[in-house]
């Protein structure tokens, strides 16, 4: 069976409650409800409540950007996985601005995958290496360091429901285009680091995205390399025609896949 491709809008801190309403009100309009990928987005904590009631019959599915691992307290600014747990199904951890701007440490980042799985949604977990670490041919040890311990702890089933986005630091919002080699051979190794840990079959069912300045007019490419099973978009899901047009290309490539 031909897996459905993957395909997640990051809206970071961009839209004003207004705005990320009406965008999502005009994306549901624009994303057929038979779309074959499985369409998610990831608007800011204020909307996401509202959004979920506008996309509530649609194709769309939604993931929080973060999330504390406690789940209440004296947590001051946070917001924890029981909170979001009836409103979106999906959160993107680890992300590289959470792990570099905020400090977020592989302990951190691996205690909130446990709250999002203890929750009952799933999390989206990001791993990727900066420019240094690549030209320091260290691509391998990070990403063996972020999958395994972003994935400590939890069983064989729950890693198979869990999302991992590679997304190699010098390529998030830069423009700098990742090179399709470059890319399966990340996968691959994440594959091969989620095999050696809990077996083939777990590795094979994990959904593994690329993301860093993915495009409508590069997806396609993306989406074709061997082993990418869906995108995590930043810049180009804050455009309606360029993210339905990516919804669109991932469509069509499932379907010629499948003939
Ligand atoms: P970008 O962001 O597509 O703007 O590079 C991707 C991401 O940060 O998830």
């Amino acid at each position: 069976m031909t897996k459905k491709y993957f395909i997640a809008g990051n809206w970071k801190m961009n839209f004003s409650p207004a705005q990320a309403e009406s965008f999502a009100e005009k994306l549901v309009e624009k994303i057929p409800r038979d779309t074959i990928s499985e369409v998610v987005i990831a608007p800011h904590f204020l909307s996401l409540q509202k959004i979920a009631d506008i996309t509530k019959s649609s194709s769309i599915k939604l993931s929080a950007q973060n999330a504390y691992h406690r789940d209440e307290g004296a947590f001051t600014g946070e917001i924890s996985a029981n909170m979001l747990k009836n409103i979106a199904k999906y959160v993107i951890l680890g992300h590289s601005e959470r792990r570099h701007i905020f400090s977020e440490d592989n302990k951190l980042i691996s205690q909130k995958v446990d709250a999002v799985i203890r929750s009952g949604m799933k999390p989206i977990l990001c791993v990727g290496e900066t420019l240094l670490e690549r030209r320091n041919n260290e691509t391998s040890r990070v990403l063996h360091d972020q999958v395994s311990s972003g994935l400590r702890g939890l069983t064989s089933q729950e890693v198979a429901k869990t999302v991992i986005a590679y997304e190699p630091v010098w390529a998030i919002g830069t423009g700098d285009i990742a090179k399709p080699d470059q890319v399966a051979s990340a996968i691959a190794k994440i594959r091969g680091n989620i095999s050696a840990l809990y077996g083939l079959d777990v590795a094979d069912k994990c959904r593994i995205l690329y993301g860093g300045s993915a495009t409508a007019s590069t997806a396609g490419g993306y989406l074709l390399i061997e082993g990418v099973d869906g995108l995590l978009i930043g810049g180009a899901s804050l455009k309606l025609s360029s993210f339905s047009q990516i919804v669109a290309t991932a469509d069509k490539l499932t379907q010629q896949n499948e003939a």
